[in-house]
């Protein structure tokens, strides 16, 4: 307020005369306090009380100077009171003290007023408080501080932009995000910003996101893509947010780069999809079970083995699924793994197709743990061997007619000696009888008194001494000859009856002593064969005709070591040991020769099926291959062998007693 255009000449005058000037200055927010020209009060208002603590009647009379706060130079008053005293309004801050003692701040403005033209009478003080303001100040400058710092620090970058879209914030993070400087970017449309081939599509994006109930929005990423300083596009999540300010609207996008966090879901979708596309060409039978024995996952090979649609069973209980195969195996094998948490395998499981068929599972159970999972799932991974099942079968029945063809040469041989002297034998017996016969004839008509003396005449002429010594023996021998060659038949029979699918208990001595019957050719001319039997060996279940195959394969290698050590030197046979015994639960089976022992370089690979050293027509290399098949995978049971080299070899066959192992 300039001095000229004060128009109040004599306050308390015109104060009794016009009470709605008083009023009002009653009312106004702003302290007023009227003072004479000594400085003492002759008229406050109430906001001049709340300023200052005192009351106005606390005050009325007293000096001005009450206020002082001691803050101040005296030069300060001294200026102050020049000021106005030469008829000049003063403006300024100053500190005041209150009546409670605390010092407060306050913009006043001191206008003196004039009696008449020239002289000064009173002085009128408009304070108004700015402790409050300066707190607001502070305050404000504290919190963009904190933002400043905030913003600067902030990993995301952070860019402001005004209704125009021009960038008004930009921090540190924005530049290591685009590259560009504050300098370089303020001002600058945001468009700078985005790809050139995405601004419209992404503008509609800000747009419906501006337009649209941004509330709602708050906090929701959109996933971008940028452009950075030097072309390159950077993926992004940005999260917006508009306000309001007196110089209109504003938006705000914290920024993050997600090239990394983008480069690792890459990563993983592509391996999702590589495991995918590997799950879905794997030939085996996939069967994915959850914690709570739900069907997660179903392949084309289970598609294809049990006839039943993935969309059937997917979600399902496991338990549930219309598979025939004997479910007490499955749900023991599935306690199995989950207790030991451990694959488990089951080697055969039979199952039915829909067509009726029978058919064979090797199965592999498979414990899995998914993150969040409470309970343990599975994957069930399997595979039809049903072919490999018949192919093996067939593989073994073709090595025993090999086999048994090889030894039909030698049983011939075997059967043709007794069948020689059987024939000898009864061709003497014949003329034996038809001497007898004559005899016989010759006494018929002699009168009795002469019979005796013609009886004894041609019981010398005909030998009949002889022939009753001679005729029993040849009976015997013959009958002894009809029993090899019965043996001999019998064996065969036996031995190559065709095998049962089902295990039967079986007298191992009677298996191995028909065999070694069969065999006889192979190795009577190279060794002595010597059983040493186990007269209490209990019967083994087992297959009798895969492991006759088992017992022919070892003693004719036995048979083939030791010829290749003695050759035809009958003089010096070597020997062939079998032996069996009982060992606790299983029972033993050795099958000993003196031959040439199995060189090192060859003992790894002895039992690889079409293995051998032997020449054409004497070896196929499939006879350990068979028997390890028929005793480790058909009986549970183990065949090992020892070995020197030069002195002969033994084969140990180890056979349960307790076949409760195997299905
Ligand atoms: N008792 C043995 N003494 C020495 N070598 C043996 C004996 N048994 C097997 N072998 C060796 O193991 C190989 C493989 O045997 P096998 O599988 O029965 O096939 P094959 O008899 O047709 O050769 C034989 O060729 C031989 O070298
Ligand atoms: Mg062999």
């Amino acid at each position: 307020m300039m001095p000229s255009e004060c128009t109040i000449v004599e306050i308390p005058k015109i104060a009794g005369e016009n009470r709605l000037l008083t009023a009002a200055l009653e009312a106004t927010a702003n302290a007023v306090v009227i003072t004479n020209r000594l400085g003492e009060i002759e008229w406050v208002n109430p906001a001049f009380t709340e300023l200052t603590g005192y009351a106005a009647d606390e005050v009325l009379g007293k000096r001005i100077a009450i206020l002082k706060s001691g803050r101040h130079s005296a030069e300060f008053y001294r200026n102050l009171w020049q000021t106005i005293l030469s008829g000049n309004v003063w403006s300024g801050e100053i500190v005041n003290r209150r009546k409670d003692g605390r010092l407060y701040t306050e913009r006043m403005t001191i206008t003196p007023v004039h009696h008449g033209a020239a002289e000064i009478t009173h002085f009128i003080a408009i304070k108004q408080d700015k402790t409050a303001c300066i707190k607001t100040d502070q305050a404000l400058r504290e919190s963009e501080r904190r933002y400043q710092a905030l913003m600067e620090t902030a990993d995301d970058g952070i860019v402001s932009a005004d209704h125009n879209g021009r960038i008004v914030a930009w921090n540190k993070g924005a530049e290591r995000i685009f590259g560009y400087s504050k300098e370089e970017v303020l001002a600058r449309p945001v468009d700078l910003l985005i790809p050139p081939h995405l601004r419209k599509r992404y503008r509609k994006r800000f747009e419906q996101f501006i337009t649209g109930n941004s509330e709602r929005r708050v906090g929701r990423a959109l996933e971008v893509v940028g452009k950075g300083k030097d072309g390159t596009e950077v993926p992004l999540d940005i999260s917006l947010a508009s306000w309001e300010s007196g110089e209109g609207r504003f938006y705000t996008a914290i920024v993050r780069d997600i090239t990394y966090r983008k480069m690792v879901e890459e990563g993983l979708r592509d391996a999702h999809r590589e495991i995918e596309s590997l799950l879905a060409s794997i030939s085996s039978i996939l069967i994915g079970v959850d914690g709570q024995h739900r069907i997660t996952r179903w392949n084309k090979a289970a598609v294809e083995t049990f006839g039943i649609q993935a969309r059937k069973v997917l979600g399902r209980l496991f338990t549930r699924i219309p598979v025939t195969w004997n479910w007490e195996i499955i749900q023991t094998h599935l306690d199995r793994c989950r207790q030991g948490c451990a694959p488990v395998r089951i080697d055969e499981i039979r199952y039915t197709r829909p067509d009726g068929k029978e058919r064979f599972l090797t199965l592999t159970i498979n414990p899995v743990r998914t993150s969040g999972e409470q309970h343990e799932g599975f994957l069930l991974l399997g595979t039809d061997i049903t072919e490999k099942k018949i192919i093996e079968s067939q593989l073994s029945q073709a090595q025993k007619l090999e086999a048994i063809g090889q030894l039909a040469a030698g049983i011939a041989h075997e059967i043709n000696t007794p069948i020689q002297y059987i024939g000898d034998n009864t061709r003497f017996l014949q003329d034996a009888f038809s001497d007898f016969q004559s005899l016989v004839e010759g006494c018929k008509q002699v009168p009795a008194e002469k019979l005796a003396e013609q009886f004894h005449r041609l019981c010398r002429e005909r030998d009949v001494d002889y022939l009753l010594k001679e005729v029993p023996q040849a009976i015997s021998q013959t009958l002894e000859g009809v029993e090899r060659v019965a043996r001999i038949v019998r064996a065969m029979k036996e031995f190559s009856h065709p095998g049962f699918d089902e295990k039967k208990p079986t007298d191992i001595n009677k298996a191995l002593e028909n065999t070694v019957v069969v065999a006889r050719n192979e190795w009577k001319y190279y060794a002595e064969l010597v059983t040493d039997f186990d007269p209490d060996l209990p019967p083994v279940p087992c297959l009798p005709g895969e492991i006759n195959q088992v017992f022919l394969n070892l003693i004719v290698n036995a048979a083939h070591a030791v010829a290749d050590v003695v050759g035809r030197d009958e003089s010096h046979k070597g020997r062939i040991t079998v032996k069996t015994r009982r060992k606790g639960d299983f029972v033993e089976i050795q099958i000993s020769d003196t031959g040439t022992g199995i060189p090192k370089e060859v003992r790894q690979k002895v039992f690889d099926p079409f293995f051998t050293t032997k020449e054409v027509g004497k070896g196929t290399g499939q006879g350990l291959a068979i028997a390890r098949s028929v005793v480790v995978d058909k009986h549970g049971g183990s065949i090992t062998f020892e070995t020197e080299t030069g002195k002969g070899t033994t084969f140990v066959v180890l056979l349960p007693l307790n076949s409760n192992e195997m299905d």
